[in-house]
């Protein structure tokens, strides 16, 4: 069981392969993606303006905002195209018994 620093956002079968879904954890905007085998939860507002990234295309370890293209890394949030220059919060997923939990302290 996760300690209580982790929040409880879904069963990890809900999820599908890069296919981003939005939730809110105490207000704060989250979208967790399955690719690769692994899941990540990254803060779902765009850094460049206030877009949901989750509305946006997975590509390999990176998510696509749908209004001026900048990708982000979804293991580090950094951004890997222009026109966004500032990084988005990323949040650590714990995976426990099928069930997906995220701790927003320690954005990465
Ligand atoms: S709003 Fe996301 S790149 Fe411009």
């Amino acid at each position: 069981m996760p300690d209580s620093g982790h929040t409880y956002l879904c069963a990890l079968d809900v999820l599908e392969e890069d296919v981003p879904r939005r939730f809110e954890v105490e207000g704060v905007p989250v979208t967790l993606v399955l690719t690769g085998q692994r899941v990540f939860a990254i803060h779902d507002m765009c850094s460049h303006s206030a877009v949901s990234l989750s509305e946006g295309e997975v590509d390999g370890f990176s998510i696509e905002c749908w209004l001026h293209a900048s990708r982000f890394d979804l293991r580090t949030g950094r951004p890997l195209d222009p026109p966004a220059t500032r990084p988005v919060p990323v949040y650590p997923v714990r995976i426990d018994d099928g069930s997906v939990y995220v701790r927003l302290t320690g954005e990465g």
